[in-house]
């Protein structure tokens, strides 16, 4: 969605004070863009909507992680929330105090436990039993204490896409109610661990407060039952408006929501895509038109390789051209140059009539947009360009990579 730091200016598309257009003929296309200035300004706004309940706000470095923007947030203050020990060493990269560090995943190695046990990460959010024991091991031999929080599967089905809920009793993610109780009543076995908190995240872009509350609840119901239990971890989900006219939850409703259930705990969130999203664009050129099956097909040099959501989802995102024109509007299906059918950035896309070199922007391509890119069809990956914080000053964040960096890892 259009917003204060991406929007038209004289039927231009701007990025702060930075014509879009310009950096598509500077940097080339497929290109993302991000302004810095969004992503300071919307945590800010989730840091002042939860301040209230002296919340503290961990990124999600999956939905972005591209070291400008991590330290533009690590300077405003948040901390990060880490899924895997590559995104960690991100975040330390990018200035993070290993204290601000909380280390989630499914899925963490021994190696992994063991690296962030060495570099001090803040927080551990722990999703199997085993793990616990490789804690305390870890812990035990290296002279540590170490911080945790046992993930709850609190068993609530969330209002949103069916791949991008986590909470309800059949996913992957997390310990169900019946386990962490059995856990946290055999604490002792653990002693080198604080199990001090609990974690839950019900999954993303949550369409409604209703399966968070319920979620709270639970989790509020196991901690009372034992002492010591003072953190409350919701995770992130915070939604964004892809479609400026869906009726989305704001931050103040998710507040009011854990206002009135997790008084007296000491909270923690973990927002992507709510800070990331709407910060950033994909740029493409359109290299072919042609009519076909009844519909105009618009092929543009940005893809699923770039921009995944679409074909994993079927997530829709506005695409609008660079230089906004009086013509009259008809519906477009712009695919990109990928051998999958499913290679669409978007459907039905009303656009003006476009021809070859015409620059198209992907909207809310901040979250999920890059970090999701790959080289498949041996595409290489596009640049990121930042606009910094003034609103004016240009900065190549991450080159473009080469046919040779292709080959780089290959011995
Ligand atoms: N915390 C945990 C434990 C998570 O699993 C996630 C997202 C977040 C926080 C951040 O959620 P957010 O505030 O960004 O909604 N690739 C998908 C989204 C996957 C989200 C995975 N977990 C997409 O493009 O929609």
């Amino acid at each position: 969605m259009l917003n204060e730091s991406i929007r038209f200016l004289d039927d231009r598309l701007y990025v702060d004070n930075v014509e879009l257009g310009a950096l598509g003929d500077q940097f080339g296309t497929p290109l993302y863009v991000y302004s810095l200035r969004r992503i300071a300004a919307n945590y800010r706004a989730i840091a002042a909507a939860f301040a209230p309940l002296g919340a503290e706000i961990h990124f999600s470095a999956k939905s972005n992680g591209n070291l400008a923007v991590l330290e533009t947030l690590v300077k405003e203050g948040a901390g990060i929330d880490a899924v895997s020990a590559g995104e960690a060493y991100r975040a330390l990269r990018a200035g993070c105090a290993p204290a601000k560090i909380v280390f989630a995943g499914v899925g963490k190695t021994f190696a992994e436990l063991q690296w962030a046990v060495e570099h001090g990460l803040g927080w551990f959010n722990v999703e199997n039993e085993l793990e616990l024991e490789y804690l305390n091991r870890i812990a035990s031999q290296t002279g540590t204490r170490i911080r945790a929080a046992l993930r709850l599967n609190p068993d609530v089905t969330a209002n949103t896409h069916p791949y991008i809920a986590t909470g309800h009793g059949a996913a992957k993610f997390g310990l169900t109610a019946d386990v962490v109780d059995a856990v946290l009543a055999r604490r002792s076995s653990y002693p080198h661990v604080d199990i001090t908190g609990l974690h839950l995240h019900i999954g993303s872009q949550l369409g409604d407060t209703q399966a968070t509350g319920k979620a709270v609840d639970t989790a509020v119901a196991i901690a009372k039952q034992h002492d010591g239990i003072t953190t409350l971890n919701v995770g992130g989900g915070l939604p964004l408006a892809y479609d400026p006219h869906s009726q989305l939850p704001s931050p103040h409703e998710f507040m009011d929501v854990l206002a009135q259930r997790a008084a007296g705990f000491q909270l923690l969130l973990e927002p992507g895509r709510s800070i990331s999203g709407d910060a950033g664009v994909l740029l493409t050129t359109v290299l072919y038109v042609k009519h076909q099956g009844g519909q105009r097909i618009v092929i543009a040099d940005g893809s699923m390789t770039e921009l995944l959501r679409p074909a994993l989802y079927g997530a829709k995102h506005a695409i609008v051209p660079v230089a906004a024109r009086g013509e009259s509007i008809s519906p477009a299906q712009i695919v990109g140059p990928v051998c999958e059918s499913s290679d669409v950035l978007g459907r039905d896309v009303p656009l003006p009539a476009l021809a070859p070199g015409d620059l198209l922007a992907v909207l809310d391509a901040g979250a999920y947009g890059m970090v999701m890119a790959s080289n498949y069809n041996a595409r290489v990956r596009p640049a990121e360009i930042v606009i910094e914080t003034d609103g004016s000053t240009v900065r190549v964040a991450r080159r473009r990579e080469t046919w040779d960096d292709l080959l780089l890892c290959e011995v």
